[in-house]
C-alpha cells in the first residue's frame, strides 16, 4: 500500500510540474489548471486510502466544505478583486502548514518524545513562516478590500523593531528542541504568537500600491511553509507542491519588483505609493479633448492601432467592447496590437486573463520589449483606463518616483488617445505629462460606454 501511495505522489507530483509549465502559456494554461487538479485530487485520494474510517470520514468533510467555499468565491469574485482571494487562500496555507507542525509536536510531546534539533527544525520554520503568512495575508486583504486604510501603517523605527522581533523568535525556534520537556509546549505557542504578529506589523507598514507584489512574496513563504510542512510529515508530495509554490511565488516577486525598477528591499521597506502627494514632472499644458467621432475617424483611416488596457479597463469592465473595436477595425483592414505592460491593472497578468475573456486571440497581444520598438511607426494608440505604464516620467524625470519604471512608450506614436473618466492620477499617486503632450488628446469617460461609442461613431464612419 505505501509503495502504491508513493507511486501515485510521484504521479501527482508530475502533474504539478506539466501544469505549472502550461501556465506559462496563455493558451495552454487552462489545461495548466485542469492537470494540476487531477494531480491534487490523486494526492489527496491516496493520503486517504489506508486511513481510519473516522479519518477519512473528516477528510471528506474538508473536502466537501473547502470545494464549495473555493467554487463559489472563484466564481463570484471580480476579476479587479482576484488579489484580494489570492491573498485570503494564501493566508489559509501558511495558516494551515503553521497547525500541521504544531498538531506534530502536540502528538510528539504527547508520545514523550519530542524530536531533537535536527529533526525539530522543519516543523519550528513551519510554525514560523506559516504564522507570519497567515497574518500577513489577512492585513493585505483587508488593505486591498479597503476594510483598512491602504496607506502605509507605520512608526518610527518600525522596520527595526521588526527586525528584532524575527531575530528572537528564531533565537526561540532555535531553544525549543533544547528546552526541557515540559517547556516545549507553551515555547511552541509563544513561538506561533510572535509570529503572528510580526505578520502584521511587517505587512502594515507597505503600501496599499505594493500589496500585489507582498502577496506574491506571501506565496513564497507559503510554499516554502508547505513544503517544510512536507518534511514533517515526510510527505513527499507535499514538499513538491510546497517547492513549486515556493519557487514560482518568489520568480514572481522578483519580475514584479523589476518590471517597477524596484528592489524587493525598497518596496518592503519604502512604503512606496502611501503618500499621494507624490509629484510628478511639473511639465503642465494645455490638453485636448476629443470626442467618439474624431477618435473613430483617426482610428478608421489608421493603418496601425494599438491598444493599450490598463486597470480602469478592468475596472469598467470594458474587455468585450475592446474585442469588438479590434474586431471592427480589423475588418476595414486596420492592423490592431495590443500592448501589455507587466505591471498593467493590480495582479500580474491581468491584463491577459480580461482579453483573453473575451477571446481577443493570443498572437495580437505584444508584450513591452516587443511593442516598445513599434511605436513609432504606430499611427494611433488608444490607451483604455491605463496611466502609471505609459507615463514618461519614468524615462525623463529623474525626480519623479516612478523613474526608472520600464513603460510602454506611446508618447513616440503620431497620435495617442486617452480614455479615463477625469485627470485624476493612477496607482502611484503622480501626475503624467503624457496628458499634456500635443500629440495626445484626451477621450473622457467611463472605458465601457467610451468604447461603446467609439464603436458606434465607426459604424456611422463606414
Ligand atoms: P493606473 O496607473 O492605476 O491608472 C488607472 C487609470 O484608470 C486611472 O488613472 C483612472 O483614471 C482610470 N480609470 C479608473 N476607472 C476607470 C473607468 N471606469 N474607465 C476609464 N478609466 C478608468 O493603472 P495602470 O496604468 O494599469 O498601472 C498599474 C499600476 O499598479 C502601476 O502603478 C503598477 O506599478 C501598480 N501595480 C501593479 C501590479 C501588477 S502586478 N499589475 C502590482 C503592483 C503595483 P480616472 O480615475 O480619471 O478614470
Amino acid at each position: 500500500m505505501t509503495s502504491l501511495r508513493e507511486a501515485a505522489y510521484m504521479v501527482a507530483a508530475i502533474l504539478f510540474i506539466v501544469g505549472v509549465m502550461r501556465l506559462r502559456n496563455p493558451a495552454t494554461a487552462r489545461s495548466g489548471n485542469q492537470v494540476a487538479a487531477a494531480g491534487m485530487v490523486i494526492a489527496v485520494a491516496f493520503t486517504m486510502i489506508g486511513s481510519s474510517i473516522a479519518n477519512v470520514a473528516v477528510l471528506l468533510a474538508m473536502v466537501v466544505v473547502g470545494a464549495v467555499i473555493g467554487t463559489y468565491s472563484a466564481r463570484a469574485v471580480k476579476m479587479t478583486a482576484m488579489p484580494q482571494m489570492v491573498a485570503v487562500f494564501n493566508g489559509m496555507g501558511g495558516g494551515a502548514a503553521a497547525l500541521i507542525a504544531l498538531s506534530e509536536a502536540l502528538q510528539a510531546i504527547g508520545h514523550g518524545s519530542y524530536p531533537g534539533l535536527a529533526e525539530a527544525v522543519p516543523g519550528l520554520f513551519d510554525m514560523l513562516v506559516g504564522s507570519i503568512s497567515f497574518t500577513g495575508s489577512i492585513i493585505a486583504f483587508m488593505k486591498l478590500q479597503e476594510w483598512i486604510t491602504g496607506r502605509a501603517i507605520s512608526f518610527k523605527g518600525q522596520n527595526v523593531v521588526n527586525a528584532i522581533i524575527l531575530v528572537a523568535l528564531v533565537a526561540l525556534a532555535v531553544a525549543v528542541p533544547i528546552a526541557p520537556q515540559a517547556d516545549r509546549l507553551l515555547l511552541d505557542w509563544i513561538l506561533i504568537a510572535g509570529a503572528l504578529v510580526l505578520g502584521v506589523s511587517f505587512v502594515l507598514p507597505v503600501g496599499g500600491a505594493d500589496m500585489p507584489v507582498i502577496i506574491a512574496l506571501l506565496n513564497a513563504f507559503t510554499g516554502i511553509a508547505a513544503a517544510a510542512a512536507g518534511f514533517v510529515l515526510q510527505n513527499d508530495v507535499l514538499i513538491v507542491a510546497g517547492a513549486l509554490v515556493g519557487s514560482s511565488g518568489t520568480i514572481l516577486t522578483l519580475i514584479m519588483s523589476r518590471a517597477m525598477n524596484r528592489s524587493i528591499f525598497n518596496v518592503l521597506f519604502s512604503a512606496f505609493g502611501s503618500k499621494v502627494t507624490a509629484k510628478g514632472s511639473s511639465e503642465r499644458g494645455e490638453i485636448h479633448p476629443t470626442n467618439a467621432e474624431e477618435v473613430g475617424m483617426l482610428c478608421a483611416y489608421a493603418q496601425r492601432v494599438v491598444i493599450v488596457p490598463g486597470y480602469g479597463l478592468a475596472v469598467a469592465r470594458a474587455q468585450q467592447e475592446c474585442k469588438d473595436l479590434m474586431d471592427a477595425l480589423v475588418a476595414r483592414g486596420v492592423d490592431v496590437r495590443f500592448a501589455i505592460h507587466p505591471v498593467a491593472g493590480r495582479m500580474p497578468g491581468h491584463m491577459n486573463v480580461l482579453l483573453a475573456e473575451a477571446n481577443v486571440p493570443y498572437d495580437r497581444l505584444y508584450d513591452m520589449d516587443d511593442i516598445n520598438p513599434e511605436f513609432q511607426r504606430t499611427d494611433v494608440v488608444l490607451v483604455v483606463g491605463a496611466n502609471d505604464v505609459v507615463n514618461p516620467d519614468a524615462r525623463e524625470n529623474p525626480g519623479s518616483p516612478i523613474y526608472g519604471m520600464p513603460i510602454l512608450n506611446v508618447d513616440q506614436a503620431k497620435t495617442v488617445i486617452v480614455n479615463k473618466r477625469s485627470m485624476a492620477a493612477g496607482f502611484a499617486g503622480i501626475d503624467n505629462p503624457l496628458f499634456f503632450k500635443p500629440n495626445t488628446m484626451m477621450y473622457f469617460g467611463d472605458a465601457k460606454g467610451a468604447l461603446q461609442g467609439l464603436l458606434q461613431a465607426l459604424k456611422e464612419a463606414a
